[in-house]
């Protein structure tokens, strides 16, 4: 069994962070709950610690890391924030927003890290655990989502034990995420800013604090940000979008008042009955976890506005239903 340690209440907190730097100096990996998911942390400036985090996760090794930070002076020694970055920053650290910038000369993010880019992607969550642990390692700590590549993001301990169990050395035990999907992945390179990927800070939200519209990522086939494949957050069953009504043997993913025949379904879960989008973010993951367990070969999911969070469920509700690659249908189908 891997080691698990509580942040839920306060002594058990202290040993359990104690233990994590002992973890991350040495070279180790923990998963530890941020605001958005579960991340997998390791030393970012140390490339065998890194090559670990891609191998426990079956990650291919073009898609780069974010490195976590303490604030924004960790920031700024690793990647070059422009005014509009610089703003940002400001307005939204921590917080579950990531800037990809242009690499700073003397960066110490490992290339294995940033998948061999000019580039880095920086973000401060809101977890002190997270940023004191980098701010006491005196370097960025590289945390994917703490799932196996491809598949749900894990938004509770038990998750990330159940996908990763030994690959990990230790796991902090922090309860529920509250955002419940991923930071907004926004690079500020040169031009205008571009949305990389919708999550948990509103599209809206910056737009109105840059008063600019953001540029958007519309050719799906070559993605900007490597970790945009088609298919990504996917459970084991398949997923049926803007589900009007429910097919015999399906499982439903209902939102707002459920459909008729919804007592047919095999399983149900309801990612807000009052419609509430913050409220189904948070559950979104979860809910396609259970729902997976009942068994079902197919997940009807209901339409879901796309305003604010609305974007963030949508792109991870479009990619958890695009085609699989061959390896992935092969084990969904066991
Ligand atoms: O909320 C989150 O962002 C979580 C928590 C743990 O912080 N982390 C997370 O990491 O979702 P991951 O690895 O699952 O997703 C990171 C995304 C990927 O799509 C990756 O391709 C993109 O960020 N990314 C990282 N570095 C990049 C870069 N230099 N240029 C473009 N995209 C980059
Ligand atoms: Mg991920």
């Amino acid at each position: 069994m891997v080691q698990m340690l509580s942040l839920l209440d306060r002594q058990a907190a202290e040993r359990a962070e104690h233990a994590a730097r002992r973890v991350l100096g040495a070279g180790g990996l923990v998963a530890m709950p941020t605001e958005t998911v579960y991340g997998l942390f390791a030393d970012a400036s140390d490339p065998q610690a890194v090559a670990r985090i891609f191998a426990a996760k079956g990650r291919p090794r073009f898609n780069p890391l974010i490195a976590h930070v303490d604030g924004v002076a960790m920031a700024e020694a690793q990647g070059a924030l422009d005014a509009t970055a610089r703003r940002l920053a400001d307005w939204f650290w921590p917080g579950p927003l990531t800037l990809v910038v242009p690499r700073a000369a003397q960066g110490t993010v490992c290339d294995l890290a940033r998948a061999g880019l000019d580039s880095v992607a920086l973000r401060v969550p809101r977890s002190g655990v997270v940023r004191r642990l980098a701010r006491d390692l005196g370097r960025p700590l590289a945390g994917p989502s703490a799932n196996r590549s491809g598949r749900v993001s894990p938004t509770l301990a038990a998750h990330v034990a159940a996908d990763l169990g030994e690959a990990v050395d230790l796991i902090l035990d922090g309860g529920p995420c509250p955002v419940g999907v991923e930071s907004t992945v926004l690079a500020c390179l040169s031009g205008a800013p571009r949305l990389l990927r919708p999550g948990g800070i509103p599209a809206e939200e910056i737009e109105a604090v840059l008063g600019v519209r953001l540029l958007r990522e519309t050719d799906g086939n070559r993605p900007a940000s490597p970790g945009q494949l088609a298919s990504h957050y996917a459970p084991r069953a398949g997923l049926r979008l803007d589900a009007r009504e429910v097919h015999p043997g399906e499982a439903l993913l209902a939102f707002g008042a459920p459909l008729d025949g919804a007592e047919e379904a095999r399983a149900v879960e309801n990612l807000s009955p009052t419609g509430d989008l913050l409220q189904a973010a948070a559950r979104l993951y979860g809910a396609l976890r259970r729902l997976d367990e009942s068994g079902a070969a197919m997940i009807a999911a209901m339409p879901i506005p796309r305003d604010g969070l609305g974007e963030a469920i949508n792109d991870r509700l479009a990619r958890a239903a695009a085609p699989r690659p061959k390896e992935d249908a092969a084990q969904a189908a066991r």
